[in-house]
């Protein structure tokens, strides 16, 4: 079978290579890759900043989604001809994250989707939404799942509240849609003011180019009335992270997800005290809270936001055009049939 390895780090070690089909054993299935997604995890990854000790060679990329086509002695869960999208973090079924649940995950330390068949454990796989393309359905393992988890999972967002959302990509956006599915108002940044009126579009109340407005707290403040968003959903770690503890409520919620700033960030301790403000981080999420956002998303016929989809031969272009930071949404790449 066709599979792309990175084989050093730099998108330049990214190689189309030939491996052997894969053959499921005991509990295990085979999936013939449709679609894949790419992830900014996926570019650090690559560059070698997000693990500069990962292992190599190592098939690339998390996100995937395709059809059963073999299925090992003992497999009851799903059956050939299935359309399946697969748990990133491959153990982690359901309940609370412990060490052991939350290692063996797709696209590192495991070998990742970028590959025409892959083998998993019968448990992580997640059926695919009835309503999504293979494309949609791949676009959901880690942005969709981790914007679910930071919202409903260890958030308690509510009809009512305000969310704020930072940037268009892919974990944003997800936030954006879910939180106007819960009934919440939803603020956005953006870099871009012709993103901004995407987003509103997609159901954002109000937009704040942070590059026009670097005090974008402050933005946020005025429209809020001066008291704060309800919950950050925070994607972009550095100094934002202390702008993100200003914009929120006196008891409000920040949620660490990401890191496209800085891997780093400075907290102003006295700004998170005063204001009795929970800053949590959080990891993509079990296979449970997949199956639930699978759940709301096909009785609200939701559609994840895809920006452009490449085929799997252009792999390493589409990882390129994620770097360049035009996408609006997701990044996806189909598979040949
Ligand atoms: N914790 C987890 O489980 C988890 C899961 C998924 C992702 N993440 C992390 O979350 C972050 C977002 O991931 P993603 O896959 O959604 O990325 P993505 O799709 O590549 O999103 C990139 C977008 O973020 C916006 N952006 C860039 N720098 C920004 C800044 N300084 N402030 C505000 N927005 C900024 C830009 O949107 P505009 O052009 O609109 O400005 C950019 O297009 C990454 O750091 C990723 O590693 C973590």
């Amino acid at each position: 079978m066709k599979a792309f390895e990175l084989r050093g780090f730099g998108l330049e070690s990214l190689v189309l290579t030939e491996r052997p089909e894969p053959v499921p054993g005991p509990f295990e299935t085979v999936v013939r890759m449709r679609a894949a997604s790419l992830n900014y995890r996926d570019l650090v990854l690559i560059q070698g900043t997000y693990d500069p000790k990962l292992r190599l060679p190592l098939v690339p990329l998390s996100d995937g989604a395709g059809e059963v086509v073999a299925v090992g002695p003992g497999v009851t869960r799903v059956k050939p001809g299935d359309r399946v999208v697969l748990s990133y973090v491959q153990d982690w079924v359901t309940g609370e994250p412990e060490p052991s649940l939350v290692t063996r995950r797709l696209g590192g330390p495991l070998d990742g989707v970028l590959a025409e068949y892959v083998k998993v454990p019968e448990h992580g796989l997640v059926r695919a939404p009835a309503h999504l393309s293979d494309v949609e359905a791949a676009t959901l393992p880690i942005a969709a799942v981790t914007a679910w988890h930071a919202l409903f999972e260890v958030g308690r967002v509510r009809p009512g509240d305000t969310v704020l959302v930072e940037g268009t990509g892919g974990v944003s956006l997800f936030a954006l849609q879910l939180a106007r599915l819960a009934g919440a108002r939803v603020l956005v940044t953006s870099g871009s003011d012709e993103k901004l009126a995407r987003a509103k579009a997609l159901g954002a109340s109000a937009g704040i180019n942070y590059r026009k407005t670097p005090e974008w707290d402050e933005a946020v403040l005025s429209l809020t009335g001066g008291r704060g968003v309800d919950h950050v959903v925070e994607v972009a770690g550095g100094p934002n992270l202390s702008r993100a503890l200003r914009a929120v409520r006196m008891g409000g919620e920040v949620t660490v997800v990401g890191f496209l700033e800085e891997m780093r960030a400075e907290l102003e301790l006295l700004q998170a005290i005063r204001r009795h403000v929970t800053v949590r981080a959080v990891s993509v999420g079990s296979r449970a809270s997949f199956e639930h956002l699978v759940r709301a998303l096909e009785v609200h016929e939701v559609h994840p936001v895809v920006d452009r989809v490449f085929p799997f031969a252009d792999a390493r272009a589409a990882l390129g055009y994620l770097a360049s930071g035009q996408h609006f949404g997701k990044v996806a790449l189909a598979f040949p049939r």
